[in-house]
This record gives C-alpha cells, structure tokens and sequence, in this order.
C-alpha cells in the first residue's frame, strides 16, 4: 500500500520550539513513514499540542541549519496547500470556529483550509454533494443548516471532523478528538477512524484516553516535559510501569479486544475480587 510514497510523512528533526517564553522542545525529533500512525500520549503541559502546531505551521521552530521539519518530504509549505492535506481537528479550532457558520459551511470550509465559507470561494455541485455525503456518513445529516454555535460539543467535533476529511487529506492530526463526547458518539467517532486507518490514512492522534486508541493504531510515543520517553509497539509501550513513571502516579493497565484502559493502582482489598461488573 503506497509503496509509491517512499518518504516519510513526518520527519522532525533536532527541533527546538518555544511557546511564548518557555522552551517546549529542545533537540526533539520524530519520525512517522507513510502508511503508519500513531498515538501520543503525555501528561498536560508535555508539548502534545505544540507538536501539533509545528506540523500545521501554526508555530515555527527555532531556524537552525542542523534542525529541519519535513512534512510529506518537504521542508518549504505554503501554509494553506500545507493544510489542506492535513486533516486538522483540535480544541483551538473548535473554539476558534465561527458560531454562525451553518453545518455545510463548516464542511466546505476545509476546501480552502479556512474558518468558514467566503463569498470569493467556488464551490462546485460535486463539492456540495461529497459535503452533504459526509455529513451522512458521520451522523450529521440533519445540521446542515443548523448554526455552529448551536450545535452540542459531539456535534461540533463531528462537524469538524468532516471539515478534516472533505479533501481527503493523506494525514489526519487529531488532537483530543472524543473530549466531551458520550460514549456512543466517541466510539461511533473511533469506528469512522478506524474505517480511515483500515483504508490506509496515517492518522496523529493525542488522547488522554487510552481506550480511544484504536486498535490499528500499533505504534505509541509517550511524551513528557518535551522528551520522548518511550516510543514503540503498543503492547510494549502500554504498561502499567510505564504509565505510572509518565505520570508519576500508580497505575494498571488493562487490555481488551484490542483495547486498553486504565485505572488507578489500587490496594483496597475489599474491590479486589471485582472483577466482573454488571
Ligand atoms: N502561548 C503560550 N505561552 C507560553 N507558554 C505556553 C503557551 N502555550 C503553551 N505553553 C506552554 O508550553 C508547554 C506545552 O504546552 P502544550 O499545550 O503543548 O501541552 P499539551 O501536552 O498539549 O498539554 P494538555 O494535555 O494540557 O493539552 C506547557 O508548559 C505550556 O504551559
Ligand atoms: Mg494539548
């Protein structure tokens, strides 16, 4: 499957990156080949989002000769065709969008990698119709015209996630897709991506939520204060040893038809033959 790609999707290499003042990442690389993905999971502050933003170019890293960021094997992007082949869904975007745009728009949208629909932008029949298709296809049918802002936060995600995938970008950077969704609409929203992973997209994705991880998705980086501190099969890298040293809390994990989650280390004998819940 995309033999024909030989480069790297993402390739960061001895990145040094600033947010504001504080220094995120200090020599950090990273490398993702076509046809693969990935889970990043760290504690809040770890750089999980930043990452993300030297990908979508919403923050630059520090120039230096022996440090570069390849996405897609280039170096030099115009920001907006960069974007367009990135399907970008993060909390910034949803809180950023514009509240009166209709449902269609917000779709539309991702065509010109742009926070709503413009009167200078074109859209064809065929671009209207994949939108509308889309919508089917994520649950989202009847809020065509209903206005961003009055949509519940699963609608708004749903709504965005359509926005990521109407170019059909190679790459989808998700970053906490599912916070707020119930649990119907998360693992309806994980079954969509697991669709996508089977059909070959590389997808990036950043949960807190380690049974959101889908189970094609193998590999997982763990990052804390900017360094990655493991890197590597799922299986390996999802222990509950691991886990505890990268939060500095007690932790178990447990895994389940593919799936893994976990839950707090605990001592307390009177739950421990609970093991069975009804
Ligand atoms: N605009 C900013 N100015 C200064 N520091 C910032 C800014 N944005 C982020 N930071 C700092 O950069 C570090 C990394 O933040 P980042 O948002 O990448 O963390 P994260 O891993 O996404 O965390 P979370 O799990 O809470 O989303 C944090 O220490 C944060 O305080
Ligand atoms: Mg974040």
């Amino acid at each position: 499957m995309d033999h024909h790609l030989h480069y790297a999707v993402i390739d960061i290499h001895r990145v040094t990156a600033y947010c504001g003042s504080s220094c995120v990442f200090r020599d950090f690389s990273l490398t993702l080949e076509a046809g693969s993905s990935i889970a990043i999971i760290g504690p809040n502050g770890s750089g999980k989002t930043t990452l993300m933003k030297l990908l979508s170019r919403d923050l630059y890293p520090v120039a230096d000769p022996g440090s570069h960021i390849r996405i897609f094997g280039k170096e030099q992007w115009n920001v907006w065709d960069l974007r367009t082949r990135l399907g970008i869904v993060s909390h910034d975007l949803q809180h950023n969008y514009l509240s009166g745009a209709g449902g269609i728009q917000v779709i539309l949208s991702g065509i010109y990698a742009s926070i709503d629909t413009w009167q200078n932008q074109q859209f064809s029949t065929a671009d209207l119709q994949k939108a509308e298709a889309i919508m089917e296809n994520l649950g989202i049918g009847a809020l065509k015209h209903r206005a961003f802002g009055a949509m519940s936060t699963g609608q708004q995600r749903r709504c965005l996630l359509g926005r990521a995938l109407i170019n059909n970008p190679e790459a989808l950077l998700l970053d906490e897709p599912t916070t707020g969704l119930d649990l119907r609409s998360t693992f309806q929203y994980i079954e969509t991506l697991r669709q996508l992973l089977k059909s070959g997209k590389t997808v990036i994705l950043v949960t807190h939520h380690i049974h959101e991880i889908p189970p094609e998705i193998q590999r997982v980086v763990l990052i804390k204060e900017g360094r990655i501190v493991n890197d590597g099969n799922k299986v390996d890298v999802l222990t509950s040893k691991s886990l505890s040293d990268l939060f500095d809390y007690s932790l178990q994990v447990i895994s389940l038809n593919g799936y893994f989650q976990v839950v707090p280390d605990t001592e307390d004998s009177t739950f421990m033959r609970t093991t069975v819940n009804f």
